[in-house]
């Protein structure tokens, strides 16, 4: 429990309204109830000590009681600056059975609106234990609790920290000052967490080419599992989730008609597909940039069009980039648009829009018009909008996916947690992906509150498909 003062939230009065909210999001979350009830007795989680990076919402303090219920001990900070929800955070904190007077549950270091500076020092304290001892097992979301350690490992090997002006970005530069305090503190902090670790696991497509990136390079320290490419994980969450989520913060933030607008996505993979899907259903006119010739046909074949970015920046009324890659809306991208034009980015980091360049030109200026919306007004008086900064816009201006989605990604977690915990010498440092029944099984535990009802394959069908009777169903290479 929490020990005194060990946790930073906005505001511990909101608890009581966060706990009739994570009362609701439990009925819409039949996976991670099913797994509490299933490892009840057998607590598989005892002894893990797990530090999660992840947006800290309704559905993620579901996620972490979950954990909990399984017998981890559970320290958590936000993985974006503005995807806190704080009555979520506060009623993880006051626990079930404590009061905003008397804590009683986990500690939380998140809130909605941090900046840069206060984001890492979550991160920080989420990894560092009171008892002195690190985490066991990281749950990670975009892997930047896994980037501390690793960088902090690396410099303490090296015996320094490289200049902030060596950095290539404002964030990348408080991450050095953190790791530079950190090393005069303990030149042996993040050596000794980094061995404590068993594994991480990690929740999205970005976090998770980070990983591969590492494992390449031969630099990877810990095992880790890709929780992002169970398939009930990517092609739900990622999929039906943002089909849920783009439109709810577009709303939240602007308000404006989406029908009859033509709205360009960059990006067909598994979260344009989802954003190209909800903006239609809208009536939106949906362009696609793709470059990736696949991703450009089937969007194609799905009755979109494909166009360059160039073609369509200056006609266009609504630009979404969902690609994981970077400049993909660059400044001068942004100078050409028309009046009005909206703004927002749902992948996992702010530099698919280049926030930065937009910052330094000298002939725009930024009027804020409300938390996590600003118009960006150009000298020549058009002006466009622009959702949290550039930062995911869907946990930004609005609460990220639904419980029932979240669901399914989160059973994939806790899963993933259990099996690198309690079967650690079956996974030598590399990258894994959950078994194929794993999957299904996740599937499975959401199909009843749907009432879905299952075809069973008899013994002779199954023997014809070469496959089992309970599965798995499909060979590794499917791509369903
Ligand atoms: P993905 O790899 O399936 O799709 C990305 C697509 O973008 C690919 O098809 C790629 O060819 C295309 N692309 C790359 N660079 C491009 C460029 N310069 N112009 C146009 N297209 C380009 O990845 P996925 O799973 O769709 O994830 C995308 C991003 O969204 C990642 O950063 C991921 O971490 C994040 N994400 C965000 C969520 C949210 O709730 N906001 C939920 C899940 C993922």
């Amino acid at each position: 429990t929490v020990a005194d003062g060990d946790y930073k939230v906005a505001d511990l009065s909101l608890a009581g309204f966060g706990r009739k909210e994570i009362q609701l999001a439990e009925h819409e979350m039949p996976g991670l109830m099913a797994l509490r009830r299933e490892y009840a007795d057998a607590q598989p989680l005892a002894g893990a000590r797990v530090t999660g990076s992840l947006h800290m919402t309704i559905q993620t303090a579901v996620l972490i009681e979950t954990l909990v219920a399984l017998g981890a001990q559970v320290r958590w900070a936000s993985c974006n600056i503005f995807s806190t929800q704080d009555h979520a955070a506060a009623a993880i904190v006051v626990g079930p059975d404590g009061t905003p007077d008397a804590p009683s549950g986990v500690p939380v270091y998140a809130w909605k609106g941090e900046t840069l500076a206060e984001y890492w020092w979550c991160t920080e304290q989420v990894l560092l234990w009171p008892d002195g001892q690190g985490p066991n097992m990281i749950l990670d979301d975009g892997g930047d609790a896994t980037l501390l350690v690793h960088k902090g490992a690396e410099f303490e090997q090296a015996g320094a920290v490289p200049s902030a002006e060596s950095a290539d970005s404002e964030e990348y530069a408080v991450i050095l000052g953190v790791l530079r305090r950190s090393l005069e503190e303990d030149n042996r902090r993040w050596t000794r967490v980094a061995s404590g670790l068993k594994g991480v696991t990690e929740e999205t497509t970005t976090g998770v080419h980070r990983l591969y990136e590492m494992q390449a390079a031969g630099s990877l320290l810990f095992p880790a599992i890709n929780v992002n490419d169970s398939v009930t994980k990517s092609k739900f969450d990622n999929k039906y989730g943002c089909r849920h989520s783009l439109i709810d913060g577009i709303n939240r933030a602007t308000d404006v008609l989406i029908g009859g607008k033509v709205a360009v996505v960059c990006g067909y993979g598994d979260v344009g597909k989802g954003c190209a899907e909800s903006l239609r259903g809208q009536g939106a006119r949906v362009i696609v940039t793709e470059i990736d010739p696949i991703c450009a046909l089937q969007a194609a074949m799905d009755g979109y069009q494909v166009a360059t970015l160039e073609d369509v920046v200056e006609t266009a009324d609504i630009f979404i980039t969902a690609t994981g890659c970077f400049d993909v809306i660059t400044n001068e991208h942004m100078a050409r648009m028309k009046h009005q034009a909206i703004v927002g980015n749902i992948g996992h980091f702010d530099n698919e829009i280049d926030m930065a360049g937009l910052a330094k030109r000298d002939d725009v200026e930024r009027i804020n018009v409300k938390p996590q919306v600003d118009e960006w007004r150009f000298a020549d008086g058009h002006s466009i909008i622009v959702l949290s900064e550039g930062r995911l816009l869907n946990l930004g201006n609005a609460t990220g996916h639904p419980s029932f989605v979240m669901s399914n990604s989160f059973s994939n977690q806790t899963i993933a947690q259990i099996e690198l915990f309690t079967k650690t010498d079956q996974y030598p440092v590399g990258v894994y992906t959950l078994p194929k029944h794993l999957d299904e099984k996740v599937a499975r535990l959401h199909l009843d509150a749907l009432g879905a009802r299952l075809t069973e394959l008899t013994k002779e069908q199954a023997s014809y498909l070469g496959v089992q009777v309970d599965g798995p169903f499909k060979s590794d290479h499917y791509r369903y």
